[in-house]
């Protein structure tokens, strides 16, 4: 139950509904309600081109040939704009203990003690745990809950929206937040020499140490008409990169020369998607991907995306040294909290 606090005397109590919740109740039957029921061109049972499994890019970023990995990345981020990485240096276990405090807080935590920490309906953040972020034509809905909160940097952290339960939740989340900057220094270097700047150059254009990560875990129940409903509707990411650990159960699917495709499942790889800002960096050498992700009848689907994103003050436009007659600047030069009020509010860039 939510209090929210009306414009003048007037205060209304709303009941958000979680779809953990509506899940559990249309288990025993074979329909959901409309508002999860996609249009025909959206439906994944219509629209996914089936029996191939699309092979993104798979990057061994422990290769000692870094000049080789360099290419790699720059090659998939241009064709692609999504690969995993493989042998990526973050221990398995960092990895596990991660996805347990998740599953834990959405499995075993009270929903009355998760409601303490959802996202305040009238805040301008994104923080909380919450049900649906855009607002989606035709007043569609994804078949997923979620929890945002930032992991870094320190002084972007706030704590009171991360779970308090289970009592591991912290540790285990600051582990891998920690882990993950080695790999993601990794990534906008190769990035960077990939497009012939020096190595730290990307990087510092992105916002360098103030880079904010945003963690986002995603909850998709089981869902009795995987067929008709979709988890996350297609979009590109605004972050400059996003890198994605899900669990077991397959579920994204990457837009490519006209058709949908599932992504394979590799165990203890990391997902990595170029998202809009690196693509406005790169001025559009390298490409943000657009991607959606399909629901399972019987089995529950998660996924922890951290979106590396400037800082909402930072200006982000092509960088100046990519520019020149031959290639003019594609994209306008503005600040992150501009583009994403435009991106929210479905206005142009
Ligand atoms: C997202 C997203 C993909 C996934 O949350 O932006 O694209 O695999 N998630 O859950
Ligand atoms: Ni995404």
């Amino acid at each position: 139950m939510k209090t929210v606090q009306g414009n003048d005397t007037t205060t209304l109590t709303m009941e958000v509904a979680r779809v953990q919740a509506i899940a559990s109740i249309s288990k025993c039957m074979d329909t959901i309600p409309s508002e999860y029921i996609r249009s025909e061109n959206e439906q994944p049972a219509a629209t996914t081109l089936h029996g191939v499994v699309l092979q993104v890019p798979v990057i061994d970023i422990s290769d000692v040939d870094e000049e080789k990995v360099v290419k790699m990345i720059a090659e998939a981020s241009k064709e692609w704009g999504i690969f995993q990485v493989i042998n990526h240096g973050i221990p398995d276990e960092v990895i596990a203990n991660l996805q347990k405090v998740g599953k834990d807080f959405f499995e075993e935590v009270p929903q009355e003690e998760k409601e303490l920490i959802a996202k305040n309906p009238g805040s301008q953040s994104i923080e909380g745990y919450g049900t649906s972020l855009q607002k989606e034509v035709e007043g569609k809905k994804g078949w997923v809950d979620h929890l945002f909160h930032k992991i870094w940097p320190p002084s972007e952290i706030n704590y009171r929206y991360w779970p308090k339960n289970p009592p591991s939740y912290r540790e285990a989340n600051e582990e891998y937040a920690k882990r993950l900057r080695e790999v993601s220094d990794r990534i906008f270097k190769s990035l960077s020499l990939g497009l012939g700047l020096e190595a730290h150059e990307m990087k510092e254009a992105a916002g360098g140490e103030d880079i904010v990560h945003l963690l986002k875990i995603n909850y998709y129940p089981p869902c009795p008409r995987p067929d008709l409903a979709l988890g996350v509707v297609a979009h590109t990411d605004m972050s400059h990169i996003t890198i994605l650990v899900p669990n077991e159960v397959q579920g994204l699917q990457v837009f490519k020369d006209d058709h949908w495709y599932d992504v394979k499942y590799i165990p203890n790889a990391l997902i990595v998607h170029i998202g809009d800002q690196v693509e406005i960096l790169s001025n559009g050498k390298y490409k943000g991907v657009y991607h959606r992700t399909t629901v399972n009848k019987d089995k529950t689907r998660m996924s922890w995306p951290v979106f590396l994103e400037p800082p909402s003050e930072h200006e982000v436009g092509p960088i100046p040294k990519l520019i020149n007659e031959a290639n003019p600047s594609k994209f306008k030069t503005k600040k992150y909290k501009d583009y994403v009020y435009c991106k929210l509010n479905k206005l142009p860039q």
